[in-house]
């Protein structure tokens, strides 16, 4: 079914994908609200260097992932829910738009890290 549907091949597809699944984020009744005060097209290329590193293993990103979302917990508090949410909307955008090695590799990786994220701040995946 996805066979015509091109696989994720550097960064312009990485901030492809991310500019498709950040615009449904801020668009969901559940996810939005986390969002508000955050500029997102600043936001964007940080997030992007995230993910081009773990894909494409290129430098760029130096942050500290965990800490930023033990912060939104402390000032909203997540739930497994959220994360739930976050990763379907996530994996529906990658197969909206990519199919092949590097779109399972993405949302593979995205399963572990939200069930991670989840766990450590959550209790609960
Ligand atoms: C409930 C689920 C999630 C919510 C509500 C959420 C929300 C946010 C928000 C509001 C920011 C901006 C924070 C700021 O700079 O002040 C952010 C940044 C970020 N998020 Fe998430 N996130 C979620 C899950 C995830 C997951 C599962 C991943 C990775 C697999 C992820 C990766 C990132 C990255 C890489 C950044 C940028 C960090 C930085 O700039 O240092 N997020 N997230």
């Amino acid at each position: 079914m996805n066979e015509s549907k091109p696989d994720i091949t550097g960064e312009s597809d990485i901030v492809q994908l991310l500019t498709m699944f950040y615009q449904r984020v801020l668009a969901d009744e559940r996810l939005a609200r986390f969002f508000s005060g955050i500029d997102m097209q600043a936001h964007l290329p940080r997030i992007a260097a995230f993910w081009s590193g773990l894909l494409f293993n290129t430098g760029g990103f130096s942050g500290n992932v965990m800490n930023v979302h033990t912060h939104i917990h402390h000032q909203y508090t997540l739930s497994a829910a959220d994360f739930a949410r976050w990763l379907e909307l996530f994996n529906d955008e990658v197969d909206r738009n990519f199919a092949g090695f590097r779109a399972d590799e993405i949302k593979s990786r995205a399963r572990s890290i939200a069930g991670v994220m989840s766990f450590r701040i959550t209790g609960q995946v």
